[in-house]
């Protein structure tokens, strides 16, 4: 219940639509650089703990987005996908912001964002309409790039996360010019 009425995914969803998502729709979006949606999955068991994604929503914006599977929820499993994803974002993508945005109410998801560092900065009123039919008031927050991750990022941080080493374009500064001093 919770999903369907806290993310906009098709009601009643059906195997078709879920196939259609993962072999059609959510290629095509990485392939355009238009939104990066993750699985994320229990090491030992290799069960689905959730999905995770960072979708574009305006240059150099970008929204996160969650949800987890009932019975792998409250054991910090979300907290630690996303902070993935975002790190990810950070060094890969041309990111300064990322959104998150939530039906007003939903604790848990609020939760995790602010575990994750976001600025809860307002609620929208009737913002728009969820999978109940009516509108809603909507939370928005934001957290903003941590200046320090542009400048230490190392190979050894990379190659350390299976998220991170998914695509990685590698930033290098060109050395400033330096011009001889007049003496
Ligand atoms: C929101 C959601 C992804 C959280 O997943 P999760 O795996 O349980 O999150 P975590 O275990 O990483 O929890 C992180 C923190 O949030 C807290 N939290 C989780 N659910 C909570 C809830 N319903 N109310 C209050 N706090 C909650 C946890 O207690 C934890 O804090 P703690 O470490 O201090 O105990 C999950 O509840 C969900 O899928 N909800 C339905 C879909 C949804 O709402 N998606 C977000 C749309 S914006």
């Amino acid at each position: 219940m919770t999903i369907t009425l806290y993310t906009p995914v098709p009601v009643p969803y059906r195997r078709a639509d879920a196939e259609k998502l993962v072999g059609e729709k959510l290629p095509a979006q990485w392939a355009e650089d238009k939104d990066y949606t993750l699985g994320a999955f229990r090491k030992e068991t290799g069960a689905l703990v959730g999905s995770y994604c960072l979708t574009l929503i305006s240059r150099g914006v970008w929204e996160l987005g969650y949800w987890a599977v009932k019975d792998q929820r409250g054991r910090g499993y979300s907290v630690e996908a996303a902070r993935a994803l975002c790190d990810w974002g950070w060094a890969t993508l041309d990111v300064h912001r990322i959104e998150w945005w939530a039906m007003a109410g939903n604790t848990g998801s609020r939760a995790v964002a602010e575990k994750l560092g976001f600025t809860v900065e307002g609620t929208l009123r009737n913002r728009s309409i969820a999978n109940d039919g009516k509108p809603h008031d909507w939370w928005v927050g934001g957290l903003l790039r941590p200046l320090q991750l542009a400048v230490d990022l190392d190979e050894d941080l990379v190659s350390r996360s299976v998220l991170l080493s998914l695509r990685y374009r590698p930033r290098t500064v060109a050395p400033r010019e330096t011009k001889p001093r007049a003496s």
